[in-house]
């Protein structure tokens, strides 16, 4: 397994493309908007320097990784060669199941189709695809070139041979495989945004306020990050998506996003990616340097 494509280069797909270049695999950045992929190697390379400058890797890494991505806004004859498809596009079923769709049909015969998707269905998308037994869920976490987990998901007719793989892959990334069975959320989402919408809620109910809920759950709960920064992190509207999801899935009046959440995606605050969220990321700021320190 050596080429790998990465569809989507926001939060989560330049950091997966940054993984996979560092670790010596020739990746293709894919997305449909061209400033999205140059503020991607932007990203990149901020990330690089500042691993750089805390000694965890040299200039030649710096120099191979940036070196082993190259950016395209054409998916079919980027994915022609793919040995390993990764999608991290925008966190919306159609999209989705459309660019599946696409992948079936342009993608060589034995290529692996992956989802880095917060929540929604692996067995869903698989069914869009001629090849369902090579489709898996394989969700990192943000930032990705610092968090261990990896989220391997199975859907209803993965194959082992295709789990096995991705497993080992997830390993020579330096990453800690995990794998699960495909039901809502999944395992990470499902207990995470439940926690980040009752914040949400305890903010919104007028309990206590943003600094206020983060250090309860900072100090007394040993989180390194409080649930609502957490989301500005994740994006809110990528919060949103996940809990309608869980919502859809499971019936349940106890996954309905709380009205605050749906004001703020819908007046356009999504966090650390819009500059606004529960904190403000403009340039320089404090919450910036705060949100800075986990990257
Ligand atoms: N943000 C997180 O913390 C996080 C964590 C784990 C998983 N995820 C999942 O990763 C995926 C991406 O999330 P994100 O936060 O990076 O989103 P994002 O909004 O930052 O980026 C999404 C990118 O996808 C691109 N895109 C949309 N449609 C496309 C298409 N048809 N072809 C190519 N590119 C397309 C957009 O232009 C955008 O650049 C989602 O499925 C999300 O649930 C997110």
């Amino acid at each position: 397994m050596k080429n790998i494509t990465v569809i989507g280069s926001g939060t989560m797909g330049n950091g997966i493309a940054h993984t996979f270049a560092q670790h010596g695999f020739t990746v293709i950045l894919v997305d449909i908007n061209q400033d999205a992929l140059t503020r991607a190697i932007q990203t990149i390379t901020s990330n690089l320097d500042r691993q750089l400058k805390k000694g965890t890797i040299d200039e030649q890494l710096k120099s191979d990784t940036l070196n082993n991505i190259t950016t395209s806004t054409d998916l079919k004859t980027t994915v022609a060669k793919a040995d390993l498809v990764i999608e991290a596009a925008t966190e919306n079923r159609e999209i989705k199941l459309n660019l599946f769709k696409q992948l079936s049909d342009f993608c060589k015969d034995g290529a692996i189709l992956a989802s880095n998707t917060s929540s929604i269905s692996i067995t869903q998308i698989a069914s869009v695809t001629k090849t369902p037994g090579n489709v898996i869920g394989m969700h990192f976490m943000n930032p990705v070139p610092v968090m261990k987990l990896v989220e391997v998901i199975r859907g209803y007719a993965t194959t082992d041979a295709v789990t096995a793989t991705i497993m080992e892959l997830s390993k020579k990334l330096d990453k800690a495989p995990v794998e699960v069975n495909d039901y809502p959320g999944f395992v990470a989402n499902r207990i995470l945004m439940p926690m980040i919408n009752e914040a949400i809620y305890t903010l919104y109910e007028g309990v206590a306020g943003v600094e206020e809920i983060d250090t309860v759950m900072k100090l007394g709960m040993a989180h390194p990050m409080g649930p609502l920064q957490l989301a500005d992190f994740i994006g809110l509207d990528v919060c949103l998506a996940i809990l309608k999801v869980l919502y859809d899935g499971f019936g349940n009046q106890k996954y309905a996003p709380c009205p605050l959440l749906v004001n703020m995606v819908t007046a356009g605050h999504t966090g650390v990616k819009s500059g606004s969220g529960f904190y403000k990321y403009t340039p320089g700021s404090k919450d910036l340097l705060v949100a800075e320190k986990f990257l």
